[in-house]
């Protein structure tokens, strides 16, 4: 097994230090430092490590991306071949107002078992759900949760929907209010929207609407080892976006990816706070040392837990 507990830490350390370097822009109205603080601190660590890594999921194209772009080769380029996908700052706005929910993503997995996700929009839905044909994309909001309120043995109004605020999902907002199931609205960061429904204590019973395609990646690796349910299903609007889709090798635009589909075989996820939010807390600082909370889950050893860490800075 190449994913071994050495590569939990490698990951743990990847993800706590690139959320210090975003700390630092917390509530500087800067969106593109903080992100580049993040990206430069995780290609530097990744690239210390003993792999032959591949970057499957990360800031865009090289075009568009000089760092961790789509297919950088990153480590020592000696040891296990895996694939990497990177979200260095998932909630820009977050960081840039000081607002809860920042985080910085990460996710590993061996060559080839991280579906290589173009740069588009992507219909989901998560819930711990064990069974098929309970919650499904192609089903209506109304048979969604009235599957789930069956399932969970509860009313539609005591399951609660978290969805990103967002003009295009006011069909859906409007369906749950009708149906009287409450309403988890979030401004941003759907990484963290999708993991709700691994813990009662979130209080989340479905995630739903449309987000970030390479969000949806992340959140399927971490949810693969709660054994949730995920669909994906990607939005090609434009031509270019279909052109790259083909050369990513996709040939079924409407296909609905099933979790593992997105992700198989054995996988590490880490995400840290930055700012504190529903998941994990943020940064603290304290004299020449940093603390830092992470969610950690490793599919093959059934590893799922939060990791207080302090290092020094
Ligand atoms: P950034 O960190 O890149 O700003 O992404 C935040 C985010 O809210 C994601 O969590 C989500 O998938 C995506 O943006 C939604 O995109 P949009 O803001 O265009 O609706």
């Amino acid at each position: 097994m190449s994913l071994d507990k050495k590569f939990e830490k490698l990951i743990l350390t990847v993800s706590s230090r690139a959320a210090l370097s975003s700390y630092y822009f917390i509530g500087k109205k800067d969106k593109l430092s903080a992100d580049k603080a993040a990206v430069d601190t995780m290609r530097t660590i990744l690239n210390k490590i003993n792999m032959r890594g591949q970057i499957v999921i990360g800031e865009g194209e090289l075009d568009k991306a000089p760092m961790l772009y789509i297919g950088e080769k990153v480590g020592t380029n000696n040891g296990p071949e895996l694939d990497i996908a990177v979200d260095p700052l998932e909630g820009t706005n977050f960081v840039a107002n000081n607002l809860p929910g920042a985080l910085s993503v990460i996710a590993i997995s061996e060559k080839s078992n991280l579906f290589n996700a173009p740069e588009t929009y992507m219909n989901k839905i998560s819930a711990d759900v064990k069974e098929k044909n309970v919650v499904d994309l192609d089903y209506s909001t109304k048979k969604n949760i009235d599957n789930l309120a069956q399932y969970k043995n509860r009313r539609p109004d005591q399951l609660t929907t978290c969805i990103l605020d967002r003009p295009r999902h006011k069909k859906i907002i409007d369906d749950l209010k009708r149906l009287k199931v409450n309403i988890k609205l979030i401004t941003d960061g759907d990484v963290s929207g999708a993991l709700l429904v691994t813990n009662p204590k979130y209080n989340v019973d479905l995630f739903l609407g449309i987000g970030g395609g390479p969000e949806g990646v992340l959140a399927a690796s971490a949810l693969d080892s709660y054994e949730c349910f995920f669909q994906g299903k990607f939005l090609f609007d434009t031509e270019n976006d279909k052109k790259r889709a083909k050369q990513m090798g996709i040939k079924d635009f409407n296909k609905k990816y099933d979790i593992k589909e997105i992700v198989s075989g054995d996988s590490i996820f880490c995400a840290t706070g930055i700012t504190t939010g529903d998941l994990v807390s943020g940064i603290t600082i304290e004299n020449d040392e940093f603390v830092s909370e992470t969610l950690i889950t490793h599919k093959s050893t059934g590893l799922k837990k939060t990791i207080q860490l302090k290092q020094k800075i």
